[in-house]
C-alpha cells in the first residue's frame, strides 16, 4: 500500500515512515521539532488548567479576594503573631496529611482588630487549596471547557474541603435564607465542610443571645461529634467568648481547640473600637 508523503509542519523536512506490521499500516514519524512543539503546548495546558483549577477551589471555599492572596510563604511574621502562624502551619499540615488521633483538631485566635487573624486563616485555605492536587479528570475536563470557549463562570467548580465565612454571613444563612430543619440547604456546604470550617470575627456583633448560642450548637456541636476541624477568629477574650458562645459550645470548642492570642499594640485599632 502506497501512502503519500508528509512533511514536518515547522521545519518542512519530509517525515520518516515506518510499517507497523501486525497492524498493516504505513506511519509517519513525529519530527523532533513537532514533538517538540506538542510537549510545550502540553505543558503550558497543564500549568493553566492547575491554576484555574486553583482559582475555582478558592472561589468555592468562598475566600475574599483579599483572603486569596494571603500565604504562608509571604506572610510577615513578628513576636505578635509567630505563635499562631506556627498554629496556623501546623493545622495546613495536618489538614494536608492527616490528624493523628489528636484530640485538639482545631484554632481559636484571639486578638484586637489589624492583628493579623483573617490573614492566618486565609493562608491555611489558601496553602492548603495551593498543596492538594488537583485530579487529571478534573485538569481534562477543564481543558475541554476551555476549548469549547466557555467563560470561566461558567466553568463547573472545583469543590473545595475548606471554607470560609463571617459570623455575620453564616447569621444570615442560618436565621434568613435557610430552613434549618432542612438538612440539605446551603448552610450544609459550611457546616459539613469536609475539612476545615473558617467562622472569621466571632463575636463582632450584637445578636440577640438565644439566637447566637443555637446557631453555634448547632455547627460547632456537629463538627465536634464528627471530629471535624474548625478555626474560629474573635476579638473577645476566652471569657467573654465563653459567655457570647454559651457554655455548653464553650466547652466542646475548648475541648478541641487550642487557643492562641495574637493581640498586639501595634495595630491600628483596637477591640471595641
Ligand atoms: N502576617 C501578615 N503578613 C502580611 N500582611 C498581613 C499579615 N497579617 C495581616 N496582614 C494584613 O494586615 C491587615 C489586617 O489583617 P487582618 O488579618 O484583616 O486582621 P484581623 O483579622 O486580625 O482584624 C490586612 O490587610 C492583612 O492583609
Ligand atoms: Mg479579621
Ligand atoms: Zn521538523
Amino acid at each position: 500500500m502506497t501512502v503519500g508523503k508528509q512533511y514536518c509542519s515547522v521545519c518542512g523536512k519530509e517525515k520518516e515512515q515506518v510499517h507497523i506490521k501486525y497492524a498493516e499500516i504505513d506511519a509517519f514519524i513525529e519530527c523532533e521539532c513537532e514533538r517538540n512543539l506538542r510537549l510545550q503546548k502540553e505543558k503550558a495546558d497543564k500549568e493553566y488548567a492547575v491554576k484555574t483549577a486553583i482559582e475555582l477551589r478558592n472561589k468555592s471555599s468562598h475566600l475574599s479576594v483579599l483572603g486569596c492572596n494571603a500565604s504562608f510563604e509571604k506572610a510577615i511574621i513578628d513576636k505578635y503573631n509567630e505563635v499562631a502562624v506556627r498554629g496556623g502551619k501546623f493545622l495546613l499540615n495536618r489538614l494536608l496529611t492527616g490528624f493523628n488521633e489528636e484530640k485538639k483538631n482545631s484554632l481559636v485566635l484571639q486578638g484586637n482588630r489589624g492583628s493579623g487573624k483573617t490573614y492566618i486563616a486565609c493562608s491555611v485555605i489558601n496553602d492548603f487549596n495551593a498543596q492538594n492536587p488537583i485530579s487529571d479528570m478534573r485538569i481534562k475536563q477543564i481543558l475541554k471547557e476551555r476549548d469549547n470557549f466557555y467563560s470561566k463562570d461558567e466553568f463547573s467548580p472545583v469543590k473545595s474541603p475548606c471554607k470560609f465565612i463571617t459570623e455575620m454571613d453564616l447569621y444570615a444563612l442560618y436565621y434568613e435564607n435557610y430552613n434549618y430543619c432542612k438538612t440539605n440547604g446551603p448552610l450544609d456546604e459550611f457546616k459539613k465542610a469536609e475539612k476545615l470550617l473558617v467562622i472569621d470575627d466571632v463575636g463582632s456583633s450584637n445578636y440577640e443571645k438565644q439566637r447566637v448560642h443555637s446557631m453555634y450548637l448547632n455547627i460547632v456541636d456537629y463538627r465536634y461529634s464528627q471530629g471535624l476541624p474548625m478555626m474560629l477568629t474573635t476579638n473577645l477574650t476566652k471569657k467573654e467568648l465563653s459567655d457570647y458562645l454559651g457554655d455548653r459550645v464553650f466547652d466542646r470548642l475548648n475541648a478541641c481547640s487550642y487557643f492562641i492570642d495574637l493581640t498586639s499594640p501595634e495595630s491600628r485599632r483596637k477591640t471595641d473600637a
